[in-house]
């Protein structure tokens, strides 16, 4: 089995069938993320991802372009890699399924599969959606279509695309040999198929109802990989395709078993993540692992399945003039601004809609005035007041100092945590709740007054070093998904070579007595007019700018799913659940809304926006005296879209409960919980 401190994770391999936008390029960031944070924290990690380049979607490609299937794919592969070479994506290793090793491997396991009577020749006869490259019966399609006597003609597949019919010649797996193993399987092993939510649609949907054989191959066209003992069929793109993960690692079924199989495949099988969008779920959680059963081979570890980035009217695509490619929004704005914005604004799992404004007010909020501002106060405060040399670290001296180590180190704590558990955007809030604390602490001990008093040194050189370890902490923990600006962070502190060392086993307290900043702060993220940036990202949609022209058409896209509704209430999934944001916030302050009497409005310190969140509740008839508000904890919905009320901004909704009566009493948290706090 794999070695312990192994790391093998893999995207799917890409049909290179267009130029990739945002949405395609999303899955491989977040394996780059992950790679790094492994990498980082010591594992021998292998992070693969490749080219799908078989089948009859290409086949069709190829001949639209009026190229051979084999020039088309080596110019669209060609593109892929530059890609991933110019958003500095770390895989190790690149695969294309025309590959010799590859096509040789993947015939010799069909005829292993057909020696040991897995497989069958038969003939199969149902609709196929090319796009999608996956069989449906009818009863599965979206949408069919009939003629004058009532007979299906054609139809939809889930995914929107067009179905045919096809009748043909066809080697089957015999999957329901295998259903039994596979559900014993999930049963045994809890994790290996996350979000919890796509394994019960895959035993309700799909293996509860009876697994069908799958036809694994096809004859009616060319473009694949030739079937040895009977060359008019070609292996079945699927099958070909989920191949790769162990073809990749030089698996061979001449070899024998796992233990006779090469050093690099038994170093790192069986994989510790398969990276899927939702949409694919069912071939690597079903297929798949059947496939290795059939093999003997060790299952995957944990196969993610995440949601898509969508945009404010559904999918991408080039009709409605909504595509965003990356190369553009990194020309434009830098690698480090999307890579932030993929991981904050996607919660895991779900799906995310990706808009232009949101894009610029992170980079101008959390990067340019959170995180840039902070840096660039501490080095010309250290700058100002010691001449560039960080003070030695005495431990605590000012109220705030020992609060603020407490929860650096608890910070390091949960993002390693969520990190572990692929919860991204929570890794990163909580890393940006301590960069807001950090914030506080400033306007808290107010360095420039403690400068005025001779006798106030002492703190004064406190303040300056728990300012530089607390960003310390920070840079060193964004490294896998800020690549270039945490470097350029810990350079400005001074502290590049140390930030390395330390990454291991991160912890606050260390002392970097003497370390030199730079002699003035370099700002690491410019603030943006946001109606400039707007208009024009939204001009590069409708253009359909993207850097490189390789590919003709932007890549297919799924339609969001349809939310389920019982019978008597509106249910939402898990995924909609950990969408909502609720955070515990310190009321700090509240006023009576001048223009209405229902109107309370509240200045809050949920642990963000500088401690100055506003939202407007209508609680003023139950609270009369309002002002005993003041102080007490709540909980607040934190992501809720900001709207304005009576002409005041509000910035999310603070929780109460309404009894029978309809009297609303503000739900309070116990005043220990960390404001910012994430309620889940
Ligand atoms: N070739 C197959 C995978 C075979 S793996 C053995 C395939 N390729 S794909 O190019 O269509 O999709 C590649 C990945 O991109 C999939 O995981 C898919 O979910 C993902 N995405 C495509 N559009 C997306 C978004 N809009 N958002 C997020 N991910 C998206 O499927």
């Amino acid at each position: 089995m794999s070695a312990e401190n192994s790391f093998y994770i893999t995207t799917p391999i890409f049909y290179p069938s267009g130029n990739l936008h945002i949405g395609n390029t999303y899955t491989t960031v977040a394996c780059d993320v992950i790679s790094r944070y492994k990498r980082l924290q010591g594992f021998d990690t292998h992070f693969l991802t490749g080219t799908d380049e078989h089948g009859q979607k290409i086949e069709q490609k190829a001949e639209e372009s009026g190229k051979t299937p084999q020039e088309y794919v080596d110019q669209m592969a060609d593109y892929i890699q530059n890609l991933w070479s110019y958003l500095h994506i770390s895989n190790d290793q690149f695969i294309r399924t025309t590959d010799d090793y590859h096509k040789k491997i993947v015939a010799k396991i069909f005829d292993k599969l057909y020696e040991q009577g897995d497989i069958y020749l038969g003939e199969y006869a149902g609709w196929y959606s090319v796009s999608d490259e996956e069989y449906f019966t009818e009863n599965q399609l979206e949408e069919v279509y009939k003629d004058d006597q009532g007979k299906v003609i054609g139809g939809k597949a889930p995914s929107g695309h067009e179905v045919e019919w096809v009748k043909e010649e066809s080697y089957f797996f015999k999957m329901s040999k295998y259903s039994d193993r596979l559900l014993q399987y999930y049963e045994d092993n809890p994790g290996f198929i996350q979000p919890e939510s796509r394994k019960k649609e895959m035993i309700n949907n799909f293996i509860k109802p009876g697994l069908e054989d799958l036809a694994v191959t096809r004859t009616t066209f060319d473009w694949g990989i030739p079937v040895n003992a009977d060359p008019k069929h070609v292996v079945y793109v699927w099958i070909d395709a989920l191949s790769n993960y162990i073809t990749a690692l030089g698996y061979d079924p001449d070899l024998g078993g796992f233990d006779q199989q090469p050093d690099q495949f038994k170093k790192y099988w069986p994989a510790d993540i398969h990276m899927v969008g939702k949409e694919i779920v069912r071939f690597h959680t079903i297929y798949w692992p059947i496939m290795l059963m059939a093999l003997d081979l060790p299952l995957p570890k944990r196969i993610y399945g995440h949601g898509w980035l969508l945009m404010k009217d559904g999918k991408m695509s080039k009709s409605k003039g909504n595509v965003v490619y990356p190369e553009f929004l990194v020309d434009e704005y830098g690698l480090d601004p999307l890579r932030y914005y993929f991981v904050r604004e996607v919660p895991f799992g779900s799906d995310g809609v990706f808009t232009p404004e949101d894009f610029i007010n992170r980079i101008n909020y959390d990067l340019a005035n959170d995180l840039g501002n902070l840096v660039n106060r501490t080095v010309s405060m250290i700058n100002k007041y010691f001449d560039g040399k960080v003070p030695a670290y005495v431990g605590p001296v000012t109220d705030y100092d020992e609060p603020l180590a407490k929860l650096a180190e608890e910070t390091i704590q949960d993002y390693k945590k969520k990190m572990d558990d692929l919860q991204f955007n929570r890794a990163v809030s909580s890393v940006w709740n301590l960069i807001s604390r950090t914030n506080k602490y400033i306007d808290q001990t107010e360095p420039w007054l403690l400068a005025k008093d001779e006798s106030k040194q002492k703190e004064l050189a406190s303040v300056m070093t728990h300012l530089v370890l607390s960003l310390r902490v920070v840079a060193n923990l964004l490294q896998p998904i800020l690549i270039e600006s945490s470097g350029k962070i810990l350079d400005q502190l001074g502290l590049s070579k140390l930030g390395e060392q330390d990454w291991k086993d991160p912890h606050f307290d260390v002392d970097l007595a003497g370390v030199q900043v730079a002699s003035k702060g370099q700002p690491i993220f410019p603030r943006l007019d946001l109606d400039q940036e707007v208009a024009k990202i939204k001009k590069a949609m409708e253009e359909g700018k993207g850097k490189s022209k390789a590919g003709e058409e932007d890549k297919d896209q799924w339609e969001p799913e349809k939310i389920p509704l019982s019978l008597d209430r509106d249910e939402i999934d898990f995924d909609q659940f950990m969408k909502v944001e609720i955070r515990a916030a310190e009321i700090i302050d509240v006023e009576p809304v001048a223009k209405s009497d229902k109107l309370l409005k509240f200045r809050l310190d949920a642990g963000d926006e500088g401690g100055n969140r506003q939202i407007v509740s209508g609680l003023r008839e139950f609270y009369p005296d309002y002002k005993e508000l003041v102080g007490k904890k709540v909980a607040i919905v934190a992501n809720l879209k900001a709207r304005k009320m009576v002409g005041e901004i509000s910035q999310g909704m603070i929780l109460s409960a309404e009894d029978r009566q309809g009297s609303l009493t503000v739900a309070e948290l116990p005043s220990q919980i960390e404001n910012g706090a994430d309620l889940s």
